[in-house]
């Protein structure tokens, strides 16, 4: 099998950065190091070399809010190529009652299509023993370790903290890690009926009934719930000082948990829900919505310190009509916006052309920490020998101005647009093929793998509600099962 060569670049992983070339053979990187030789060579003098982006957090052909999203597989991980994303992670969402299984089949048929690697979280979005017992194929059998449980959307997708507490278990149990969506269903519907009735219709009213306490609560009982059930967890789009904080507060004593900010939260703002131009605003409605400043700094810092571990998109892109469909009562436009093919060009521009980040913690927030936590490390997020050959070859000089007009994404707008970026991907490579080159697209629909996951060790049942609680005489453990 002939070889592929990177040569003259730096290679910059989460932990250090070497100049060094990159030999690829049968979609692997099989050495890396100085002086390196191959039949075809690829040359990246002037730039980095990293490892493919991750983007554990997508929502493509989803059936939500009476339409479904407008990037399907092919669309969305063709975005994601074209942005230096090697790899997305989507969510299977059964209907509540329906079968794990019978999603899993159906959201597999979806991915046939996808052009890069891709992998699915598994929705809670019910509890019964059906659901108990398909966990455990949906970990052994499909290769899924991580379960998504909503706190918002009552009514739909929502659960409650009696079905929570026993899929947290559950998840214990199986190795698994849980995901939240983090905000309170019950208070925000509450919201929206007193806005509502105060004549409040448009797109600001979606901001005023999602203030950050909705978020942080939820959070917080999140954190607690996990650490009753002794299980790590996940909070995905966390876009809040209150929700870093519990995070934090959790890191603090002791609790895995992990916390994921989506690039949107970093550099856009609720001022966004004031727009004038109703379609505007509409674009920007999602859930949790864009936050002021202070919460911006709040995660930035959180991305910093390493409180916070991924940066994310949650891309789930409506077109304008799908977004009309809320015309008349903000609580029917369709929640959710694209981000895929800017996250990393965005998070480079504001993160490390600004000194807030360096360019092994933009690798380590891109690509690594989700590696590491979803158990695919080192086969993903790293640029090592026997590491999938997913890789970027990064131009720091490199500009472009986003603009919908030349996107992949199936729709009209662009939440980025205008935003000048410098540092852009030049080349992009998944598992050692040549996916996307300066604008032009080689991979196509169906070159992507599903990537199966194996689960993580049970955890410790031990969880911590015997913490500085004298156990009983005689009584090595006690077991508390759902
Ligand atoms: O508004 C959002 N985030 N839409 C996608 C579904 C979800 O909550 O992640
Ligand atoms: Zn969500
Ligand atoms: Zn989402």
């Amino acid at each position: 099998m002939a070889t592929t060569l990177i040569r003259g670049g730096t290679v910059v992983n989460a932990d250090v950065s070497e100049r060094a070339d990159v030999l690829i053979k049968d979609g692997q990187i099989v050495a890396v190091g100085e002086g390196l030789s191959g039949d075809t060579v690829i040359d990246a003098g002037g730039c980095y070399v990293m490892p493919g982006g991750i983007d554990p957090h997508t929502h493509m052909d989803m059936p939500f809010m009476g339409t479904s999203t407008a990037d399907d597989y092919e669309s969305g991980t063709m975005a994601g190529l074209a942005g230096g994303t090697t790899m997305t992670v989507d969510f299977c969402l059964p209907a509540p009652g329906e079968s794990l299984l019978k999603a899993y089949q159906a959201w597999r048929h979806k991915g046939e299509k996808a052009a890069a690697d891709y992998s699915f979280h598994m929705a809670i979005t019910q509890w019964s023993p059906m659901i108990h017992d398909e966990m455990e194929t949906v970990v052994k059998t499909y290769g899924i370790n991580t379960f998504k449980h909503f706190m918002a959307y009552k009514g739909a997708l929502m659960v409650n903290d009696d079905e929570l507490y026993n899929s947290f278990k559950r998840c214990a149990q199986l190795g698994a890690l849980p995901l939240v969506h983090a905000e309170n269903g019950d208070v925000v519907a509450r919201m929206q009926a007193d806005l509502l009735a105060r004549g409040v219709t448009g797109p600001e009213g979606h901001s005023y009934s999602r203030p950050p306490e909705v978020e942080g609560e939820a959070a917080n009982r999140a954190i607690m719930i996990a650490d009753m059930a002794g299980v790590p967890l996940y909070i995905v789009h966390v876009s809040c000082e209150q929700t870093h904080d519990a995070i934090r507060r959790a890191k603090q004593a002791g609790q895995r948990v992990y916390g994921e900010p989506l690039v949107q939260y970093l550099v856009l703002d609720d001022s966004e829900y004031q727009n004038k131009d109703w379609d505007h605003a509409a674009g920007r409605v999602m859930s949790p919505p864009f936050r002021n400043k202070k919460h911006q700094d709040s995660l930035w810092a959180g991305l910093q310190s390493g409180t916070l571990s991924v940066v994310a998109t949650d891309h789930a892109t409506f077109t304008r009509a799908q977004k009309r469909m809320g015309a008349k009562n903000f609580t029917q436009i369709p929640n959710g916006t694209g981000g895929l093919e800017d996250r990393m060009p965005v998070l480079w521009t504001a993160g490390v052309n600004t000194g807030r980040l360096t360019k092994e913690e933009f690798v380590a927030a891109t690509s690594t920490n989700i590696a590491k936590i979803l158990n695919m490390y080192p086969r993903k997020g790293v640029v090592r020998a026997g590491a999938d050959a997913d890789i970027v070859i990064w131009d720091p000089k490199g500009t472009k101005t986003i603009t919908a007009k030349k996107q992949i994404s199936r729709i009209e707008y662009n939440v980025f647009e205008g935003f000048k970026c410098t540092g852009v991907p030049r080349t992009v490579i998944s598992r050692g093929k040549i996916a996307w080159d300066q604008g032009d697209m080689r991979a196509k629909a169906g070159d992507g793998d599903f990537v199966a996951r194996k689960p993580n060790a049970p955890v410790n049942q031990a969880f911590s509600i015997w913490k500085g609680i004298t156990q009983p005489k005689g009584v090595e453990r006690i077991e508390v099962t759902p």
